[in-house]
Order: structure tokens, then C-alpha cells, then sequence
């Protein structure tokens, strides 16, 4: 038995094939060197530099499309928060789908973009005076309100008919990481169903003169791999509806769907969502004799993340008492997602095969917590100036990149038939000192 099979599935072969379900659909491999999108990896680590987040964008937009033909009738909002980026929001405008904004800024980058503002949606537990004034001058579609205090806020400010959605808190539990699970009781997001809350809020709503109560929204987490869960809210958000006494037109079922991001994890069952779904949309709906609402879904990371690859430069070997540390020129600052969630990658060595070997992949910040991969088989012969391929970093890494110890954030540069093409520039120092006075 050899030691790549001896260790976990929890990490990178170094066999020439590529781990299937976690790479950008039109990856392929060329002896050992990684294509993507028809452009080689060696080639945009030397013209891009690295770190790099590369972005497949065929992958995205297949990926956009199966949710809208999954789902012919619901609508489909691509949650902007998990790559915020105008011409990744272009792309979501072209193929159909709305799009969530969960602040001013995130806004303004869809303004950029020239997104419909009646394609869109602002969230958020907070919005500030002047994220909802942004909205408004924008024409926002709907505002999901989050609070009382909220809404009393947006009833001043807004026009007349200012259309709103209430977020409710459906007390379902989706089995994802505490730090992303949104939809279980006692926590910031939403009113309560448990309590009276959501049904307080839908009154207020409707007590309002210049809004108009469209619809009621929960999102119950993040990373989410059962549809049950789903199932579990929808049957809950349905029996709301029915008590409220309002007719609500809209239900929006928030995002979530997970990504696989290690070898062996499968990708969120699309289809079998959409059927079960519609069923208890329908199912339950026939039960409280109210008329069946839209539906509307919010996906984000099952869009994006497995469109992305970063790639990274080894800048230093060494070894420790029990684990050979592999030093690269990012981390946690492109990449908090292991720190903050314990999130697992998978690893690959571009251009070069060999025997491969357990090592940590760790980044250049100045914390003990900044790994990027642990126990992860590369090539025993990794050496400083090799180049590194992490997949599944589509979403929520530009999005959470920081400027930690004052590294600049990496570009993200998309690849298409055989063209790469940036999206998002290099920070350089200049922009750094900027903002110092
Ligand atoms: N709708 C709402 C109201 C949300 O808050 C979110 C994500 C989504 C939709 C999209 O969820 P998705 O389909 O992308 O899971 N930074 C974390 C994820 C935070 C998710 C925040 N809300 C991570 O890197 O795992």
C-alpha cells in the first residue's frame, strides 16, 4: 500500500488526475501542469504573480444557469456578498438572476456593474441610515427588514410603496459551523417565529404607509448539505403565512446550498431541492388554503466557489519535530476561511508530480493560526519557487480578503477560452498608503 493511501482523503494526490467535483469545469491537466480555462497555471502565476485567485468564468455562469433551470418558476438572487465584484455581477445580470446587497458598498459596486435596481435586494441585521437612503435613491426592488427598529427607520425615509420582506428566524437548525448558522433561535438575524416576533414584525410592516409587505424571507446558514433542512423551514415560513392574515406573494428561502472543497464531499443536491420543495411549497399551501407564494433562493457560494483557484508561490520549506512546513506568499489574509470555520483545502503542486509526502500548508502572516492546509501530500520535493494551486476559492476570499500585517490583496483574474483576463487589479502600496494621514 502506498502512503498516499494509507493517509485521509483530506488532501491533495499528487497522481496526475484532478479530484473531480472541486475544480472549475473546464480544468484540465496537461502531463502535471494545470490548464484553466485554457490558460495555464505556470503562465498566470508568471503574469499575474501570486498570490492570484483565478475565476473560471464558463464555470460561474453554468453554475447560475443550472440554478435557473432547476428552478424555472422561483427567482434566482445571486447573493453578492460571497464575490462581490461588478463584472461577476454582469454576469449574474446576464444570465437572469437578481442579485443581494447587504450594504452601501456592495451597492455601489452594482450600480457600477449597471445592475437592474429592480432586480435588486438589500439585507443585512444592520443597515445603517445610509445604507437604506443608498438603497432607496437607487430604487431598490426589496428591502428585507431585520428589526423594528429598522422598520420604523425605513417607514420615514421611504416613498411611497417601497416594497419589504420580513426576515424571519424559522428556528431550524441546518448542521453547519455555529459561526454560519443563521436560522436556529437566539442569535442576531431576524424575528422569531418561536416567539411572536416575526408576526409582531409583519403587522408593523403593514402599519407603515409608505411600505408594502411583499414577502417573507429566512436563510437558515451557510455550507448547508441537507435539503431536509429546507424542507423543515419551508413547512414553518408556510404556516406563518398562513397565520399572519396578510397575503404575502413572495417567499424567499435564503442560499446556503453547499460546495464540496475537499475530496470525496459531493456537491448540494440542486434537483432534488428543487423537487422536494415545490412539493411542500404546494403540499403545505393546499393544507392552510393560502395561495402558493413565488419562491425565491439566494445562492452564493455553490455559484462561485469551485469557479476560483488561488494560486500561491512557495517561499520556504521546513521542517518541524512532527510536520514539514510548506511557507507561501499569502494566507490568512487572502484566505481566513481555515481560522475562522475550520475550513479543510485541498492542495496541488503545479507543473510537477513526484512522490508525494504530508505536509502543512501555511501562510506568511504573524499567527500560529495561519494555515491554509494541514496534512495535505504534495511532492516530496517541494521547494521554495514551486507554484501551488488551492481550488475552491471562488467564494467568500476576495470577499473576506484583509490587508493583515499590510499585504496587499491579490487580484482575481478570469479565465475564459483561453484568455485571462483581471477583474479585480492587485492592491499595490499606494493604495495602502492612501488612506493613512
Ligand atoms: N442570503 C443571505 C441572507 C445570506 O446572509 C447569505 C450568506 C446568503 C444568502 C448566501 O449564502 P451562500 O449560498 O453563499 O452560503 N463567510 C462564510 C459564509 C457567510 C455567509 C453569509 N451569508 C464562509 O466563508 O463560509
Amino acid at each position: 500500500m502506498t502512503l498516499a493511501e494509507l493517509l485521509p482523503s483530506t488532501g491533495c494526490s499528487t497522481a496526475p488526475v484532478l479530484e473531480p467535483g472541486l475544480w472549475p469545469d473546464n480544468t484540465r491537466l496537461d502531463g502535471s501542469d494545470l490548464v484553466l480555462g485554457g490558460v495555464r497555471a505556470s503562465r498566470l502565476a508568471a503574469r499575474f504573480g501570486t498570490p492570484c485567485q483565478v475565476l473560471d468564468e464558463l464555470t460561474v455562469r453554468a453554475r447560475a444557469k443550472a440554478f435557473r433551470t432547476a428552478l424555472p418558476d422561483a427567482e434566482v438572487v445571486f447573493a453578492g456578498k460571497s464575490l462581490p465584484c461588478p463584472e461577476v455581477y454582469r454576469w449574474m445580470a446576464q444570465e437572469g438572476l437578481s442579485l443581494d446587497v447587504s450594504s452601501a458598498g456592495e451597492l455601489a459596486l452594482a450600480r457600477a456593474a449597471g445592475f437592474p435596481a429592480e432586480r435588486i435586494i438589500m439585507h443585512g441585521n444592520v443597515k445603517t441610515a445610509e445604507d437604506l437612503k443608498a438603497a432607496l435613491e437607487y430604487g431598490v426592488s426589496r428591502v428585507v427588514v431585520d428589526s423594528f427598529d429598522e422598520i420604523a427607520q425605513l417607514g420615514a425615509l421611504a416613498r411611497h410603496g417601497q416594497e419589504v420582506m420580513v426576515r424571519v428566524t424559522p428556528g431550524v437548525d441546518a448542521h453547519t459551523h455555529a459561526a454560519i448558522a443563521t436560522g436556529v433561535e437566539d442569535q442576531k438575524f431576524g424575528f422569531s417565529l418561536a416567539s411572536g416576533a416575526a408576526l409582531e414584525a409583519v403587522l408593523r410592516v403593514v402599519e407603515q404607509p409608505s411600505l408594502r409587505l411583499t414577502g417573507l424571507h429566512c436563510h437558515i446558514g451557510s455550507q448547508v448539505r441537507h435539503v431536509a433542512s429546507y424542507e423543515e423551514a419551508t413547512r414553518r415560513m408556510i404556516g406563518l403565512i398562513a397565520s399572519c392574515g396578510v397575503r404575502i406573494e413572495q417567499l424567499d428561502l435564503g442560499g446556503g446550498f453547499c460546495a464540496p472543497y475537499l475530496p470525496g464531499e459531493s456537491s448540494f443536491d440542486l434537483f432534488g431541492f428543487a423537487q422536494r420543495v415545490r412539493g411542500t411549497v404546494n403540499y403545505e399551501c393546499g393544507l392552510h388554503r393560502v395561495p402558493v407564494p413565488r419562491v425565491l433562493i439566494e445562492p452564493g457560494r455553490a455559484v462561485v466557489a469551485n469557479a476560483g483557484v488561488t494560486l500561491y508561490r512557495v517561499c520556504a520549506v521546513k521542517h518541524g519535530a512532527s510536520r514539514t512546513f510548506v511557507a507561501v506568499d499569502g494566507g490568512m489574509s487572502d484566505n481566513p476561511r481555515p481560522a475562522l470555520y475550520g475550513a479543510g483545502y485541498a492542495v496541488r503542486l503545479v507543473g510537477r508530480g513526484g512522490r508525494p509526502k504530508p505536509v502543512t500548508v501555511v501562510g506568511r502572516h504573524c499567527e500560529a493560526g495561519d494555515v491554509l492546509a494541514e496534512n495535505v501530500l504534495l511532492p516530496a520535493d517541494v521547494h521554495a519557487g514551486d507554484v501551488l494551486a488551492v481550488p475552491v476559492t471562488g467564494a467568500y476570499h476576495h470577499a473576506l480578503a484583509s490587508n493583515y500585517n499590510q499585504v496587499c490583496r491579490p487580484p482575481v483574474v478570469a479565465v475564459k477560452d483561453g484568455v485571462a483576463r483581471p477583474v479585480v487589479r492587485r492592491e499595490t502600496e499606494e493604495d495602502l498608503l492612501r488612506r493613512y494621514l
